[in-house]
């Protein structure tokens, strides 16, 4: 397996975009922790111990959401927020502290799978992603922490409803980090999937069929956008090359198992993919490679976009 990049490209964090001030401000925060190389030592033992824990490789395609088409851990996260919410709305009406503790309950409970989801998709991350993750579960595990407070506070009769609070805002700063992880970062998304927009809508010719060969990989530019071919026989089958995962390059990966269940190998960590359809054998990506329709004429292949 090759080396993956340690760093995704950098997110554009726009502080030249500023509207505001406290805008500006939020995103040089984003960007320093971006880069806060500081965290690493941290980082790299943690990503160790995560991979020596979750080993077995079913277990991770699980905690991926391989099976799922797209992460698990942000399903799992709804319980505990939307316990942890409602909770809170319960704690300011009166006559509802059983009820508000039932939830702070199940949000505790919740947090775990939610976690350890979480520590799994984390674990396979460029840095700079992985930096912000590591904030980013530190406030939910502070939150976690000041709701166990609070359940064990009004177990024994106590108020706890403070407590409940503080949980709630610390939590929201997980949010904010888990948003920007996701969203201005990237991760967890498809990254393949901006490459279908950018194929040549119309048929397109490649090349003769004879000049791919049988059984193996070979990648070709279509507009400007690397596909993954593979031949089998006479079918013909098309990828996007960059892999969903990270945009690591399919084209060096190796073929496992032949004909129609023929899988490539991403090099970088591993995520395998059926070359048939794209379809996501083992994770850590968690969405189907594109898959172009792809056709043979006057022994010519011809892809377009989906
Ligand atoms: S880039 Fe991570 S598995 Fe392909």
């Amino acid at each position: 397996m090759t080396a993956a990049p340690e760093s995704a490209p950098r997110s554009d964090t726009g502080a030249h975009t500023s509207g505001t001030a406290g805008y500006a401000h939020r995103m040089r925060i984003l960007t320093r922790l971006e880069t806060a190389r500081e965290l690493d030592p941290v980082s790299d033992k943690l990503q160790e111990a995560v991979t020596a824990v979750v080993r077995p490789r079913r277990l991770r395609d699980l905690l991926h959401g391989t099976w799922l088409g797209h992460p698990l851990h942000p399903v799992l996260v709804e319980l505990p927020v939307g316990a942890f919410v409602c909770a809170a709305v319960l704690d300011l009406l009166p006559g509802r502290r059983r009820a508000a503790t039932s939830l702070v309950a199940l949000g505790v409970a919740a947090a775990g799978p939610s976690a350890v989801a979480g520590w799994t998709d984390w674990s396979e991350m460029t840095r700079d992603r992985r930096r912000v993750g590591l904030v980013h579960a530190a406030a939910n595990l502070v939150a976690v922490g000041l709701y166990t407070g609070s359940l064990v506070a009004r177990l024994r009769g106590r108020d706890g409803r403070a407590l409940g609070f503080a949980g709630l805002s610390v939590a929201g700063l997980g949010a904010f980090l888990g948003g920007h992880l996701a969203y201005a970062q990237g991760a967890g998304a498809n990254q393949a999937a901006p490459e279908i927009a950018r194929l040549p809508a119309d048929w397109t010719v490649v090349g003769s069929v004879a000049s791919l060969p049988e059984g193996k990989t070979a990648v070709r530019t279509v507009g400007d956008v690397p596909v993954l071919f593979y031949r089998h026989g006479d079918q013909v089958s098309a990828l996007v090359e960059r892999c969903g995962h990270e945009t690591g390059p399919l084209g060096d990966g190796e073929v496992v198992g032949a004909g129609p269940d023929a899988c490539v190998v991403c090099p970088w960590h591993g995520s395998t993919f059926r070359l048939a359809d794209g379809a996501v054998v083992h994770g850590p990506a968690a969405s189907a490679q594109p898959v172009l329709p792809c056709r043979v004429r006057d022994g010519k292949v011809e892809v377009r976009q989906p």
